[in-house]
């Protein structure tokens, strides 16, 4: 059984497809044991606990250096005795040793076709307003395993989406989630828990 702690900070709609496929046992082999968010706001906190999954505010403002705050973070992940670390929009620098300590075995869900669109700045809504502002006809969704750079490891799954022409910020962000983010984070969680997939250096291989 994959032990799974999922990093939040905002409203929790990849947090929400990963508990419903739980749930539907479309996710197969493994186990949600917490949610944790640097913002105390995050509404994703409050997804967790509708479905009484452990969920706390690890807030780098609550501690006076950061070295304790990344102490503090990594102490819940391991006492949770976690095998995997989600990243659905956690918007704060992970920890080196929490990088190391989890080396492939952290994933990070984007909302563009790497390596289009992505690295320092592009997140949320940044994303698709560099999508529509360069005029691409395709974007998407990469779930990728986290190394020590900024969206930088390797890809595990994605998957297109169509740009329309009257498409704004917002109408492309809903349909990424809807159409790829909703649907590859939790695929890539089932097929690292059934052993599906591997990393090979700075590449992710199907297992036959
Ligand atoms: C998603 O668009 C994801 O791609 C990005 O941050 C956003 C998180 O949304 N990393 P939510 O909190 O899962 O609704």
């Amino acid at each position: 059984m994959l032990k799974i702690t999922v990093l939040v900070s905002g409203n929790g709609t990849n947090l929400q497809a990963i508990i419903d496929k739980i749930e539907h046992k479309e996710i197969r082999n493994t186990e949600l044991v917490g949610v944790i968010s640097n913002n105390p706001n995050a509404y994703a906190l409050e997804r967790a606990k509708k479905h009484g999954i452990p969920a706390k505010c690890i807030s780098p403002k609550s501690f006076e250096t950061r070295e304790q705050f990344h102490q503090a973070l990594l102490e819940v992940v391991n006492a949770w005795k976690t095998d995997l670390i989600v990243l659905a929009g956690y918007l704060v620098i992970l920890p080196k040793a929490m990088v190391e300590a989890y080396s492939s075995r952290i994933i990070n869900i984007h909302p563009s076709l790497i390596p289009s669109f992505c690295g320092q700045g592009f997140y949320g809504l940044k994303v698709h307003e560099a999508v529509l502002a360069r005029g691409v006809k395709v974007t998407g969704a990469t779930v990728h395993f986290v190394d020590g750079g900024t969206d930088t490891g390797p890809i595990s799954l994605q998957k297109a989406v169509e740009v329309k022409e009257d498409d704004t910020p917002e109408a492309l962000q809903k349909r990424v989630m809807e159409q790829a983010e909703w649907e590859i984070l939790p695929k890539a969680i089932d097929m690292i828990a059934n052993g599906k997939i591997k990393v090979i250096g700075n590449k992710v291989q199907k297992v036959k």
